[in-house]
């Protein structure tokens, strides 16, 4: 069977997406899940825990032979979020309406496509019920990460025999990250902690099997969003939805990246608000609000910590290096969005796709019938009943 050929949604130029943003809402908490220590699912808050500052000086590479990394092995298509979403719409007896259902990680890719100039990816989407739903390919993700660790050396059992320790590795980089988290989280809220739960923290093993994760409706322009995404922790006590239940909540982003020099270049300065790009469009999208950034040495040794309000971080680049801009971001984002709803109008699946360095996004239609796995039984099930 042959297919119509692809819509052309050209990136550049992007002067046209410039001026004041389109308008987006507040993203709203609907519902939210967790995973447990098996990367189980459960359906409640046990995988949220709480910012405390971690200790300057603390070695990210301790504990990296006892990581519990876990990575999917099978497609997880969109079944967490389907799956908590048919719970909330069960207990609260409503349909909830929107235009999108993703993965929050999905619009990252869409939003900071404008400014990536290697970004690429595969997505597949599909209309049911005039909404559409859109996962990541599941298999091109597995295919760039097996070429991703081909060119690296192979996991190291112990860091201090790398091979060349100023060279880590991609795991080990991985590490650093989950590690840093593990240095800044306990399960308690600050002020009731006791000084030995603090320096009882480091002896936890790393692992990312635990998650917590907040679904939240948002919207850009004329279109409604439902995004669920992982919430790496909370700076304060979640506002009660029974009493508050439009509170901002007062989540936080880990992340870590290498320490600026003393002596910084523009190139340096460049490469950081680079990935602020990266930090601000994730924390944005659920509405997350500060970044905590741990800077590290090349080494991996965490030399200090800053906290990022995330709706400061587009106004500090557009006063810095200009590398990227937020408003710019979003109109895109609605744009594109909008064009997804002129062209997802038949049943079946399309895939979207960006080719690195390509400069188009491409929306074809690859089967006619059906929603491919990308929404599972049991929500075509609730759905159709319910
Ligand atoms: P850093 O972001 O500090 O490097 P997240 O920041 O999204 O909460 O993810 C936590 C950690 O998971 C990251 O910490 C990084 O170690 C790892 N990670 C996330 N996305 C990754 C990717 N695409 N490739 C490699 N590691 C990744
Ligand atoms: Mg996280
Ligand atoms: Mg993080």
């Amino acid at each position: 069977m042959s297919y119509s050929p692809p819509t052309l949604f050209p990136i550049q130029p992007l002067d046209r997406f410039q001026g004041a943003s389109a308008r987006i809402k507040r993203p709203c908490e609907v519902t939210h899940f967790s995973y447990d220590d098996n990367h189980e699912y459960k359906e409640d808050e046990s995988g949220i825990n709480y910012y405390h500052p971690p200790q300057i000086g603390a070695d990210l590479r301790e504990g990296f032979e006892t990581f519990r990394h876990y990575e999917d092995k099978e497609d997880p298509h969109l079944d967490s979020l389907l799956k908590a979403l048919v719970s909330k719409e069960e207990k609260s007896g409503e349909r909830v309406q929107v235009d999108f259902v993703t993965w929050r990680g999905m619009m990252t890719k869409i939003l900071t496509a404008p400014f990536d100039f290697f970004a690429q990816f595969d997505m597949y989407a599909t209309l049911h019920d005039g909404t559409i739903y859109i996962e990541e390919d599941f298999a091109a993700k597995a295919l760039d990460r097996a070429s991703q660790n081909d060119r690296l050396p192979p996991r190291n059992q112990s860091y201090n025999h790398a091979p060349n320790p100023n060279q880590p590795t991609h795991e080990m980089m991985t590490f650093w990250g989950y590690k840093f988290e593990t240095l800044s989280l306990l399960s308690t809220l600050p002020p009731e902690t006791p000084e030995s739960v603090i320096a009882a923290r480091p002896q936890a093993p790393v692992s990312n099997y635990a998650q917590h994760c907040s679904i939240v409706r948002t919207g850009f322009g004329p279109s409604s969003l439902l995004l669920g995404g992982e919430v790496d922790g909370l700076w304060a006590a979640k506002p009660d939805p029974a009493t508050h239940p439009d509170a901002p909540i007062p989540w936080i982003e880990l992340k870590t990246s290498e320490e600026l020099p003393q002596h910084r270049s523009k190139h340096d300065v460049l490469k950081f608000e680079r990935k602020l790009l990266k930090f601000w469009a994730q924390s944005f999208l659920l509405g997350v609000g500060k970044v905590i950034v741990g800077f590290r040495s090349k080494q991996g040794i965490l030399r200090a910590v800053d906290v990022y309000e995330t709706n400061q971080i587009p106004g500090m680049v557009r006063r810095g290096t200009q590398c990227w801009d937020g408003n710019t971001c979003i109109n895109f984002a609605t744009a594109f969005l909008s064009h997804l709803k002129e062209t997802v109008k038949e049943e079946g699946v399309y895939r979207i796709t960006l080719r690195k360095k390509g400069g188009v996004v491409e929306v074809q239609k690859v089967r006619e019938k059906g929603t491919g796995g990308i929404l599972s039984e049991e929500f075509l099930e609730w759905r159709k009943n319910g």
